[in-house]
C-alpha cells in the first residue's frame, strides 16, 4: 500500500472512530437525560402517594377540623358558614322561580316551574355562558352586576308570553359560588374571591344587595329571593328527591361541601333556633389543610404564583382549575431537564395553558398509539413527541387525578365521620367499628363538572371511598350525581321559602 492509501486509512478509521464517539456520546447523554425523566416522575408520584392509612389520616383532621371551625370564629381554616337554611325543599312547592348561577367558569340562568308534587319539577329554560375574563378581573363590581342583571334581562324577554309568572313579580335565587358570610338567607358580605376571580372592591359588600341593585337600575321587577351557596343548590335539589340527602360536594372548577348539622353542635352561634333544630353549614371545604396532605414542590409553586397564594390549599389539590396546572409544572421541569418534547418550547411555561379537560381526554385516550395525546400536545403547539413520552404524560394525568380523587373521598369520609355516619360512630364516640351497627342510609348529592366529566376522577374516589369506609359501610352511603343540580335546588329553596 502506498504511503497516501495508509494515510487515507488512518483518516477513515479517525473519522469513523470520531462519528461512533460523537453517537456514543449522545446516546449516553439521551440515556442520562432519560434517566432524569424517570426520576422526575418516580419522585412526584412518591410525593403524591396516598395509601389508605395517609387518607385516614386526612379523614380524621377533616373532622377534627370541622369541630374547631364550629367552636369558634377563625378556630380553623375551614370558615364552616352559617347559611340560615333550616328547611329544605320537601316536594310540595308550586310556581315558577329562577335562579343565577356565578360559578367559576360560567354562569347559568334558568327558570323552573313546579306542581307541588315531587314528581313535577319542570326545568324549563337553561342558557349557560362562559364568563367573560374581563368580568373575572375588573376593577369595578358595577360592570359584573349590569352584566348579569342584562343576561337576566335578556333570557326574560325571550319568555314571550309563555311563563305562568306573566304580570306577578319574579323571585330569584342567586347562587354564588363563593365564600359568603350570610347574616340572613338572602343576604351576606363576600368574605374573599377564590378561583382566579379578582374585584377587589366587592370584597366586604353585601352581594344579594349589588345584584338587586343592578336588576333595580334596569327596571326588572325581580326580587333577590336567596344568596345561596352553590353547594347548598346541590344539597337542596338532592334533599327534594331523597330526605336521606344531608351532604352536598361541588367538584367544579372549585370544590366546596356543606352538610345539614344540628343546631346545638355549632357552638359559636350559642342560642342558634331553627324550627328544624338544624341548620345547613357551608364549610368552605377548598380552605382545608393538614400536615397530613401530600404536597409536591410544584403544589407549593402552584400556590405561591396563584391569585391567592396561602390560601385554599385543598382546593389547590383537588378541583379542575388547577389539576391541568399541576400536570403542566411537571412537564415542564421534564421539558427543561431533557430533550423529551423535542428543543426547549415556552410553551409549558404558560401558566394554565393546559386546562382540566385536556387533561381527562388525555388520560382516558384509549388509542393504542394514544392519538388523542398527540394532538393535543400538537395543538398546544408541540409535534412529533414519541409514543413512549406520550405514556409519560398520561402517566402524570394519572397520578395527579389520582391523588385528587383519593383526597375528595377522605374529605367526604371526614364529614361522615363528624357526623356519625361512618359507621365507627362519629368522632367522640370511641366505640370501635365492629361495635357499631351501620345505621342510616345516607346520601351525598355531587355536582360538578370535574365530576361529571372525568371518568377516571370519579372512579377513583369511589374506590377509595370503599377503602376508607370498608365494602359494608359503602353500602349505606350513596354517592349521587346532580346535573345542574346547583341552580335548580337554589331555585328550589326560593320556592320553599314561599310555599
Ligand atoms: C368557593 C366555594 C364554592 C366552590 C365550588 C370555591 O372556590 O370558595 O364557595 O362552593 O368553589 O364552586
Amino acid at each position: 500500500m502506498g504511503k497516501v492509501a495508509v494515510a487515507f486509512a488512518a483518516a477513515a478509521v479517525v473519522a469513523a472512530c470520531s462519528v461512533a464517539a460523537v453517537m456514543v456520546s449522545r446516546r449516553v447523554k439521551r440515556r442520562r437525560k432519560w434517566r432524569n425523566v424517570v426520576e422526575i416522575l418516580k419522585e412526584f408520584e412518591e410525593g403524591c402517594d396516598t395509601p389508605v392509612g395517609r387518607l385516614r389520616q386526612v379523614v380524621d383532621a377533616m373532622a377534627v377540623e370541622m369541630h374547631a371551625g364550629l367552636a369558634s370564629e377563625g378556630g380553623s381554616k375551614l370558615k364552616m358558614l352559617l347559611t340560615y337554611v333550616h328547611d329544605l325543599p320537601n316536594g310540595t312547592e308550586k310556581g315558577t322561580y329562577y335562579a343565577l348561577h356565578l360559578g367559576g367558569t360560567y354562569f347559568r340562568i334558568l327558570r323552573v316551574h313546579l306542581g307541588g308534587e315531587r314528581s313535577y319539577l319542570d326545568v324549563q329554560d337553561v342558557e349557560r355562558h362562559p364568563i367573560p375574563s374581563h368580568l373575572m378581573n375588573s376593577t369595578s363590581e358595577v360592570v359584573l352586576f349590569n352584566f348579569l342583571a342584562f343576561s337576566l334581562e335578556r333570557f326574560i324577554q325571550k319568555e314571550g308570553n309563555e311563563s305562568s309568572s306573566q304580570g306577578v313579580k319574579r323571585e330569584l335565587a342567586f347562587t354564588f359560588s363563593f365564600p359568603v358570610k350570610h347574616t340572613s338567607i338572602s343576604s351576606g358580605v363576600l368574605i374573599k374571591w377564590t378561583k382566579g376571580f379578582e374585584i377587589s372592591e366587592m370584597v366586604g359588600k353585601d352581594i344579594a344587595e349589588c345584584l338587586q341593585g343592578a336588576l333595580n337600575r334596569r327596571g326588572l321587577d325581580i326580587h333577590v329571593s336567596a344568596l345561596v351557596n352553590d353547594t347548598v343548590g346541590a344539597l337542596s335539589l338532592g334533599y327534594y328527591h331523597d330526605p336521606d340527602t344531608v351532604v352536598a360536594v361541588v367538584f367544579g372548577t372549585g370544590s366546596n361541601a356543606c352538610y345539614l348539622e344540628r343546631t346545638d353542635a355549632i357552638i359559636k352561634c350559642q342560642g342558634l333556633l331553627t324550627t328544624s333544630g338544624t341548620m345547613v353549614v357551608n364549610m368552605e371545604w377548598g380552605n382545608f389543610w393538614s400536615s397530613h396532605l401530600p404536597r409536591t414542590a410544584y403544589d407549593i409553586d402552584l400556590d405561591a404564583e396563584s391569585s391567592n397564594p396561602n390560601d385554599m390549599g385543598f382546593e389547590k389539590m383537588i378541583a379542575g382549575l388547577y389539576l391541568g396546572d399541576i400536570v403542566r409544572r411537571v412537564i415542564l421541569r421534564m421539558s427543561q431537564e431533557s430533550d423529551i418534547f423535542g428543543p426547549y418550547s415556552s410553551v409549558f411555561s404558560e401558566p394554565y395553558v393546559l386546562r382540566t379537560n385536556a387533561v381527562s381526554a388525555m388520560h382516558e385516550d384509549d388509542t393504542p398509539e394514544l392519538q388523542e395525546v398527540a394532538r393535543i400536545l400538537k395543538d398546544l403547539g408541540v409535534s412529533d413527541v414519541p409514543l413512549k413520552v406520550r405514556k409519560v404524560v398520561v402517566k402524570i394525568c394519572d397520578v395527579v387525578t389520582r391523588r385528587a380523587g383519593r383526597l375528595a373521598a377522605a374529605g367526604i369520609a371526614g364529614i361522615l365521620k363528624k357526623i356519625g355516619r361512618d359507621g365507627g360512630g362519629g368522632i367522640t364516640s370511641g366505640r370501635s367499628r365492629s361495635e357499631v351497627q351501620m345505621q342510616r342510609r345516607t346520601v351525598v348529592a355531587v355536582e360538578g363538572g370535574l365530576y361529571m366529566n372525568y371518568t377516571m376522577f370519579r372512579e377513583y374516589m369511589e374506590e377509595a371511598l370503599v377503602e376508607i369506609l370498608g365494602e359494608e359501610v359503602r353500602q349505606y352511603v350513596v354517592v349521587k350525581a346532580m346535573e345542574d343540580g346547583s341552580s335548580i335546588g337554589s331555585a328550589l329553596l326560593v320556592a320553599s321559602l314561599h310555599s
